[in-house]
């Protein structure tokens, strides 16, 4: 055997005949060179930076609604393009504006709204498919011999029109309302009355075979309500949910709408933090979808209801993000100046809602403080 020393750094260079048996140990006396560590560049992003960067730097997609009215305010949209990473039509994907008749689509409005998100390198979620509400007048001639030819033409012109497009479908929205009396807890929509209960199996697989790529979500309102209405709402959506992934139904995702309307202290972190536990088991990712704090039964002082609102951002999202299966926070708009409250619960006072992060001059609120804190 012959031995060869060679120091760290030297080169060998050795040639053989090919019928030679050639066997390698590395066998050193010489101390191994130091290791050196290359100066790690700082793992934390800059605590100022916007709320979608903080996000992303863990792992999250933060995100918001908007009209496409609103992104043409020259104040409101650079402001939205910087803190949001995804951008959810605020009604411009609902049939009414782009079903004009039942053989025809209109893209005009969503379709800016989508030049914008791409133009500023957001995500686009596609809200919604199939929903109770937002039906065109010609829907009240769809009958139960024409409704699943109805629901094929809608599901599959949207999905191809967005296809490799779209983050994700809202396919299904608010389907559970155990107010309806329906022993599963479904909501008795026009849907359900044309089609039957498994509507919802049918606009999944519509939507899967149409763009297969696209994450197919279950949006629902109400789950994270305290009571009975909560209580049997989450009771149902579970229920519906282990029906679908039982029958191999191409569901991936959750969406919890997360329109807060709540008493101060009125949050059930305990209960919701099973729900969420229970929804991820299944195998599920959940988004929370249309953030927002209904400021209705706060006091009139700014600064104290600011706090309050805050503070449920805070009870809410701390749970939500304490799960891992959730990936995605998306707030019902961003500033004030825009917010659907303003109609849909209007204070007694008359004051001015503040249910979004940023007040209407874009001035950063508690709120906001608190999306940074949680999304860090
Ligand atoms: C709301 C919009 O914010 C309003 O501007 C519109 O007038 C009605 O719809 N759940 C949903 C959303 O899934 O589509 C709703 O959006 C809010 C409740």
């Amino acid at each position: 055997m012959t031995t060869i020393n060679i120091k760290p750094g030297e080169k060998l260079q050795l040639s053989f005949d090919t019928t030679t048996t050639v066997q390698f140990n590395v066998v050193s006396d010489v101390a191994d060179p130091p290791v050196v560590v290359p100066p790690q560049p700082p793992t934390t992003v800059d605590p100022n930076a916007p709320l979608r960067a903080l996000a992303a730097a863990r792992g999250l997609i933060y995100g918001a609604a908007s009209g496409w009215q609103f992104l043409h305010d020259d104040v409101y949209a650079p402001v939205f393009a910087k803190e949001c990473g995804l951008l959810v039509p605020e009604s411009e994907l609902k049939m009414v504006p782009i079903r004009p008749s039942a053989t025809t689509f209109k893209w005009s409005g969503v379709d800016w709204l989508l030049g914008f998100a791409q133009q500023h390198g957001m995500l686009f979620r596609g809200h919604t498919l199939i929903w109770h509400l937002a039906l065109p007048d010609w829907f009240n001639s769809v009958n139960a011999g024409n409704a699943e030819q109805t629901m094929r033409t809608h599901v599959e012109g949207c999905c191809n029109h967005f296809k490799g497009k779209v983050h994700s479908w809202d396919v299904c929205n608010e389907v559970v309302m155990p107010a309806d009396g329906r022993a599963d807890g479904l909501r008795n929509s026009k849907w359900m009355q044309l089609m039957g209960p498994d509507y919802i199996d049918k606009a999944f697989r519509l939507a899967h075979a149409a763009d297969p790529d696209a994450l197919l979500v279950l949006n629902q309102d109400r789950l994270e309500f305290d009571g009975t209405m909560g209580k049997d709402c989450r009771k149902h959506t579970l229920a519906l949910l282990r029906r679908l992934v039982d029958a191999k139904v191409p569901v991936h995702a959750l969406g919890i709408e997360s329109h807060l309307n709540l008493d101060p202290g009125k949050f059930d972190a305990e209960l919701f933090r099973r729900f969420l536990a229970d929804v991820a088991s299944l195998g599920l990712k959940i988004f929370i979808t249309e953030l927002d704090v209904a400021d209705k039964p706060y006091p009139a002082d700014v600064a104290t209801r600011d706090r309050l609102v805050a503070d449920l951002y805070h009870d809410y999202l701390e749970v939500c993000l304490e799960q891992p299966a959730v990936t995605t926070v998306i707030t019902w708009g961003l500033s004030d100046k825009y917010t659907w409250i303003a109609e849909q619960r209007p204070r007694d006072d008359k004051q001015a809602v503040r249910p979004l992060p940023l007040d209407a001059s874009m001035a950063k609120k508690p709120a906001y403080e608190t999306l940074r804190m949680l999304l860090s």
